[in-house]
């Protein structure tokens, strides 16, 4: 039987790939306001301006690169049962050949339907204009979970994090929740590492390792795989 281990990822994580974290220095939501542009209200407000915003974000992470930390994590699956779960909307951890991915906070790729149906469609790095309609003749928007609205897959996500064998957290702040109450699931026996440039509050049982993940996830993961 393999191990079984849990990828907990943020944008932190993919940083080094050339795409902006939330709450860094640099952070998107020091330069904009998450109520105008991640938000119903904000939706309801300004259409134009939210579709623009994810347009440019889309575009940037359709032409990013995987990074080393993504590679060691794909690499992981060669001797491990993986799975990963990620608040990133970028396609990076599927780029970088990890086959099992939870997009908690949805997917840069896809645009959905506003109506009932909430049909789903995938656009790769294409924009969403105001009148791109879905087939029910709704205005299409982002397929990315905006604040106050509900995270996806949490239930399987926290299963999988009760039942690992190894959990590790890398890239994320831990701040925004219920994304971040999945630490709270993993086992006491389960070996327990957090990767990211700086932490707060290091949640319990973890072991912290500080740094940017191109240079500390491929020493961990090397060891695991020895
Ligand atoms: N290597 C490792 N960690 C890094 C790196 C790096 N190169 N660069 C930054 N970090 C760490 C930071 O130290 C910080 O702890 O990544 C974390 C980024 O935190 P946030 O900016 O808060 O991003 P994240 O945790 O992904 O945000 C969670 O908030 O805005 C919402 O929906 C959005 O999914 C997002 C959620």
């Amino acid at each position: 039987m393999k191990q079984k281990v849990v990828i907990l990822s943020g944008s932190g994580l993919s940083a080094e790939s050339g795409l902006p974290t939330f709450r860094d220095a640099a952070g998107l939501w020091r330069q904009h306001s998450w109520q105008d542009l991640a938000s119903p209200e904000g939706w309801r407000k300004n259409p134009g301006l939210v579709l623009e915003f994810y347009n440019e974000r889309r575009a940037r992470a359709w032409t990013a690169a995987p990074n080393s930390a993504h590679r060691a994590i794909a690499a992981l699956e060669s001797a491990y049962d993986v799975i990963v779960v990620t608040q990133n909307v970028d396609a990076l951890h599927e780029r970088a050949g990890s086959t099992r991915v939870l997009h908690v906070h949805g997917e840069l790729a896809f645009a959905r339907g506003t109506g009932p149906a909430r049909r789903r469609y995938r656009i790769d790095g294409a924009p969403i204009n105001i009148g791109d309609l879905c087939d029910e003749g709704t205005q299409l928007r982002p397929d990315i979970v905006w604040f106050g609205e509900e995270t996806q897959h949490m239930e399987a996500a926290r299963d999988y994090v009760a039942a690992a064998d190894k959990v590790l957290v890398v890239g994320t702040s831990l701040s925004v929740y219920p994304a971040a109450s999945l630490v709270d699931a993993a086992r006491d026996d389960a070996v327990k590492v957090l990767n990211s440039l700086e932490m707060e509050a290091v949640p319990q049982g973890f072991a912290f390792h500080a740094g940017p993940a191109t240079r500390v996830l491929p020493r961990i993961i090397e060891e695991w795989l020895r």
